[in-house]
This record gives structure tokens, C-alpha cells and sequence, in this order.
């Protein structure tokens, strides 16, 4: 996508040394727009960790770059290259438990290695998995937008010109995957089609991903938009100010309950109780064949107190962080939750539009039936 009318991915590797990783720091969005390079697996797991990078494509495809760049470094340490991979794959994987594109793309790294013959060959390999996992993401999340934008368009064709409104929870956009976004998609796809959108964006905190993340690529694409905080919502469909709720998806189990950022079930509730459609946009890499359960299955990741009982900003031209709660309250960061699929009116995946259901799922999804 474009930022300030350049085209950008949110990850690729350095042109001219290819064992450089380059990404988006989003840390510092909507303020500073900073390029990190990335240069080992443990300064990768971090980018994770720590959220320089986030939201699942995209982690999926951080950590096939620092599969990747694994396999770099183990081969100029000359110590055990399988043994350094598997602590590299462990490594990776304990950096955020919920996102299943991560285990997803780590897992596909190892059997791309593990099948290649010589040392060399199993870089190459390692980088051409890492690269195939990226454009995948890309493509996966463009064919979204395509299915996606016939929705909108018929809420549209309703309106006699007015904006269709359409409420989304935290950043599934191009930068939590490598381009164009989940729920995003079908937005920024009606919109260049001359459909007119208004996007309701939740501030999502503790993080704020929506105000922080999502305002700003929307802005960037030229999509009207409003940020509310987190709890407005009910209020906006109750008043007929919403007519479709797209979210994304960090882990969706094959029967189509959704694992997505902490509140996400709130909304679904909201909507189901004010008739307005609840669609979730997702890759399917997003999701779990072998989670049934969503509530019993999902790991859902707890971060640290500091997330909550503090907010971060610009403050003088200046990063700058301010404590909200009194000082010895305690408080928990839950990061996701997970709307049971009775709640989604559908999923918007790279093959088309399908029920949150088991027999819908895996009808679109044949490659996966047990
Ligand atoms: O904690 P994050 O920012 O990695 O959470 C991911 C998200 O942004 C959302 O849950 C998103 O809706 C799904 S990820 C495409």
C-alpha cells in the first residue's frame, strides 16, 4: 500500500544484502514512519515479542524471514545446523501464543529445510519459503478484497449515494499482514471502485492499534473515517449508524469460532442484537484445522499490567507515556477473546464468502476435511 505515495510492504529483504530483514516499526505509527533492520532470529523474536511488528499475517511472515535468517546464522556458526534451527523454531513460536500463523509458517520453514539437500540448498530454500509465505499473504489478502467489496457494494446500492458505514476492531489492515489487510480489504477495494465507505475505528485499547494503526493507513488510502472509543459502538447501531461490521482474525477454529483482538466479541454481541451483519475477513492461514472449541482451545495472550495502566503518544515533538491508573491498582491485559460462530454472519477468506460453520468451512476448504 502507500505511504505518503510510495508503495510499501510492511517486510521484505534488503535489496543488495539478502541477509538483512527491513520492516515496519509500528511502534512509532502514527508519528514516525521508522524502517528496522533485522539481522539475527533473536532480534526477529523480539520484533514479535515486543510488537515492532504485529497482527497475524504478518507475524506469520516475520517469522518465515526469521526462519530464514535462521539458517543464515547457523550456517556461519558451523555448530549443529538442525539443532540450531529447532531452538530457532522454539524460539519463535513462544514469542506470542495466539496468532496461529505463526506456528503455521514456522512449521512450513522446517519441512522446507528439512526437504533440501546441502547446506546452501537449505537456505536458498529457507529463503524462497519465507519469500512464498509473504506474496502468499499479499495475494491471500487482495483476493479479499475482491469477495469482500461485493458486500459493501450491495449495502451500497441502498443508500441512494449516501457513505456506507462500516465498523471495524483494531488494525487488520495492510500492516498487521504484508499487504492490503483482512478486513481492510474489501474496503479499500470498494472504495477505489468509486463506492463511498466511512469507516468507524475503534481505538482498541490497551494498544490502541485503531486509532494508532488503522486511522492512519486509512488516512494514507484516502478512506473517510472516524475514530470512537472503544465502547461506542453499541450506541452507533443502536442509531442506525452502522451497516456492517468487518473485523479480522488472529485464530479461527474449523468451525468457525474467532479468535480476534480483546472486545471483538462485544461488538458481535452488539451487532447480533441490533441485526447489523458481522463479517470476519480472514487468510486461510488464519486458521486452527485442529482447534473445534474456540473458548476451550484458543490460547489467548496475556500481556503485561504496564499495557493498561498506561498510555503512550507524541507529546513536543517527543514519545512520551503517562501512567493512567492509581499507582498500586492492579490490572490484567488479556489480549484477545473469542466470538462464538453463532455471532458471524460470515467469513470473507481468499476462495470467497462462507457461514462460520464446520460443513461451510471445509466446503470451501476441501484440502482440510479429516
Ligand atoms: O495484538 P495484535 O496487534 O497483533 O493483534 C492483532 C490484531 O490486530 C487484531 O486482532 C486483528 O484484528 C487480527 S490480526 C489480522
Amino acid at each position: 500500500m502507500n505511504v505518503g505515495g510510495q508503495h510499501f510492504r510492511t517486510i521484505w529483504l534488503k535489496p543488495g544484502d539478502e541477509a538483512v530483514v527491513e520492516l515496519i516499526d509500528q511502534r512509532w505509527l502514527p508519528h514516525r514512519f521508522v524502517i528496522e533492520e533485522v539481522r539475527s532470529v533473536a532480534e526477529m523474536a523480539a520484533a514479535i515479542r515486543d510488537m515492532h511488528v504485529r497482527g497475524a499475517g504478518l507475524i506469520g511472515a516475520a517469522s518465515g524471514y526469521g526462519m530464514y535468517l535462521a539458517a543464515v546464522e547457523a550456517a556461519r556458526s558451523g555448530s549443529n545446523f538442525d539443532e540450531e534451527l529447532t531452538t530457532a523454531a522454539q524460539t519463535l513460536k513462544a514469542t506470542r501464543p495466539t496468532a496461529v500463523n505463526l506456528g503455521w509458517a514456522v512449521d512450513r520453514q522446517l519441512q522446507a529445510i528439512r526437504e533440501a539437500g546441502t547446506i546452501s540448498e537449505k537456505i536458498a530454500s529457507a529463503r524462497d519459503a519465507a519469500e512464498q509465505i509473504a506474496l502468499e499473504d499479499a495475494e491471500h489478502c487482495r483476493s479479499i478484497g475482491r469477495h469482500g467489496a461485493g458486500l459493501i457494494t450491495q449495502i451500497a446500492a441502498k443508500k441512494n449515494g449516501a457513505p456506507v458505514n462500516v465498523l471495524t476492531h483494531c488494525n487488520a489492515g495492510w500492516l498487521a499482514f504484508v499487504d492490503y489487510g483482512s478486513a481492510t480489504s474489501p474496503i479499500y477495494a470498494a472504495h477505489d471502485s468509486g463506492v463511498p465507505v466511512h469507516v468507524w475505528v475503534d481505538e482498541t485499547r490497551p494498544r490502541s492499534q485503531g486509532s494508532k494503526l488503522t486511522a492512519w493507513e486509512l488516512g494514507q488510502h484516502g478512506v473517510r473515517h472516524t475514530v470512537i472509543a472503544d465502547n461506542a459502538g453499541g450506541h452507533l447501531m443502536q442509531h442506525g449508524e452502522v451497516d456492517l461490521v468487518i473485523v479480522g482474525s488472529d485464530r479461527t477454529t474449523y468451525t468457525g469460532d474467532v479468535a480476534n483482538k480483546i472486545g471483538t466479541y462485544l461488538k458481535a454481541l452488539a451487532a447480533h442484537d441490533n441485526g447489523v451483519p458481522f463479517y470476519v475477513a480472514l487468510p486461510s492461514s488464519s486458521f486452527d484445522w485442529q482447534a473445534r472449541d474456540g473458548v476451550r482451545d484458543i490460547p489467548i495472550e496475556q500481556r503485561g499490567a504496564d499495557e493498561v495502566k498506561c498510555a503512550d503518544g507524541w507529546l513536543d515533538g517527543r514519545h512520551a507515556e503517562v501512567c493512567i491508573t492509581p499507582a498500586d491498582s492492579p490490572a490484567a491485559n488479556y489480549g484477545f477473546d473469542v466470538t462464538p460462530h453463532r455471532l458471524v454472519t460470515g467469513l470473507i477468506t481468499e476462495r470467497g464468502i462462507c457461514a462460520a460453520n464446520e460443513q461451510s468451512i471445509l466446503a470451501m476448504f476441501p484440502d482440510h476435511a479429516r
